[in-house]
């Protein structure tokens, strides 16, 4: 353990971490056959591996894989709450994987993991967020000659890389994991939409039958929270910017209104958007007493909290994961986990069998862009499309679920534009 640099809170935690993760990878059925793929094949022999994600049960079962490959993983987290000590504790003793995390860590804390873990001089960055692909177009540049490509795991990540490419700046090709179809259908809707509910739930133990929830855009994080929410019982209302898809929500069976006429009749609020101050002073301003406030989008931008402190008259935690803002007009509006995502700030994020074909998806990005990433251009890449529908396959395969083929007289029609009815 000694020789394995590292920064965690607890190595005594190691044996929680140990059983958790073996928990998730019993839900892993994607991830445990290219584990032993990869444990046959070697494809990532000596590679250099830094990854910035959120280091739970299920990262943690990604980073095993990484190395039953033969890479050489180094993990920061990608969120200062969401660290789940005992899994970083694990994954140092158990695995031997050198680990960066602490949970809670303040903002300087949280930036010199990142340093941390880039001081392993890595050649793959594995990134939820994109703040090692930043970190290495900016404090680290010295470092970018040695990287030969880096994997994106989520929207806002993709967002600012896509930037960057615009730009002509981004150093080298990244594969957006996100785009998969096997990610983003899965884990940003269900999965999303499962654990945000959790945290909410966990955080404030409300009913949500009867209640009136606001969700702040329609994405495909925000239909997973508004569906779920809907399933629940409650009043599900939808915000958003984009009339495409406000049109969808009403016709998904949603209300949807403005945010400033939502502001004053909802009982919870989300924010997933990826977008900063989407939640602001003139939406404070007509809330109801005791509005639960809460953000499930990647940064902790969405709802202004300046402004909520400004306008508060005094500050106090009410449970784990909720602080109460008491407005000088007497009003209490309660924020939960500090704005930053409540389904890993107040509980574990996504479920380990969405969370299998995610990190499916990374962990042949990776192998992928090792054999191929010296020919692809310094751009932001799809997931090619024969690696996300075979994960698909294998989820079918490890939930027991055949589909069926197309007889050759169908193949053919589907490839004739002359025969009609
Ligand atoms: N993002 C959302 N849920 C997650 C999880 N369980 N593990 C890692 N990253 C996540």
């Amino acid at each position: 353990m000694t020789e394995i640099k590292h920064d965690i809170a607890d190595p005594a935690l190691a044996e929680k971490g140990s059983k958790r993760i073996a928990w998730a990878e019993r839900s892993m059925g994607v991830l445990r056959t290219i584990r032993q793929r990869f444990h046959k094949e070697q494809p990532l022999q000596g590679v250099r591996i830094a990854g910035c994600l959120h280091v739970t049960t299920e990262t943690a079962n990604l980073a095993i894989t990484l190395k039953s490959g033969g890479a050489k993983v180094v993990l920061c987290a990608s969120n200062p709450l969401s660290t789940q000590d005992d899994v970083a504790a694990s994954l140092v003793h158990d695995s031997g994987i050198s680990v960066f995390a602490i949970h809670g860590i303040d903002t300087d804390g949280y930036y010199r993991h990142i340093q941390s873990a880039l001081e392993s001089n890595p050649q793959i960055t594995m990134d939820d967020g994109a703040d090692l692909v930043s970190s290495l177009h900016s404090k680290n540049r010295e470092l970018l000659e040695g990287m030969v490509g880096g994997t994106e795991e989520t929207t806002t990540g993709v967002i600012r890389l896509k930037q960057m490419a615009r730009e002509k700046v981004l150093k080298f090709p990244v594969i957006s994991v996100n785009d998969a179809l096997t990610k983003h259908l899965f884990d940003n809707r269900y999965g999303t939409g499962q654990s945000t509910l959790d945290g909410i739930i966990r955080a404030t133990n409300k009913l949500l039958a009867g209640s009136i929830f606001v969700v702040t855009g329609y994405g495909w994080c925000g239909r997973g929270i508004a569906d779920r929410a809907r399933g629940m019982g409650a009043h599900v209302i939808v915000t958003e910017v984009d009339a495409v898809k406000a049109l969808e929500a009403h016709m998904d069976g949603f209300r949807v209104m403005s945010l400033a006429e939502a502001a004053g009749i909802g009982d919870f609020f989300v924010t997933v958007t990826g977008n900063k101050h989407v939640l602001r002073e003139v939406h404070f301003q007509k809330m109801k007493d005791g509005a639960i406030i809460a953000n499930s989008g990647h940064f902790n931008v969405e709802i202004d909290i300046p402004a909520l402190e400004s306008l508060a008259k005094e500050k106090r935690t009410i449970r784990d994961h909720m602080e109460e803002y008491h407005l000088r007009d007497d009003r209490r509006l309660l924020l939960l986990g500090e704005g930053r995502l409540i389904n890993l700030t107040a509980a574990e994020g996504h479920p380990a069998s969405v969370m299998d074909m995610s990190f499916a998806n990374q962990a042949l990005s990776a192998e992928y862009l090792w054999k191929h990433a010296r020919t692809m251009e310094n751009d932001v890449h799809p997931v090619p499309v024969e690696l996300d529908r075979k994960i698909a396959l294998l989820k079918l395969k490890s939930l027991g679920i055949e589909i069926d083929t197309m007889t050759d007289a169908q193949e053919k029609y589907l490839k004739t534009w002359s025969e009609g009815t």
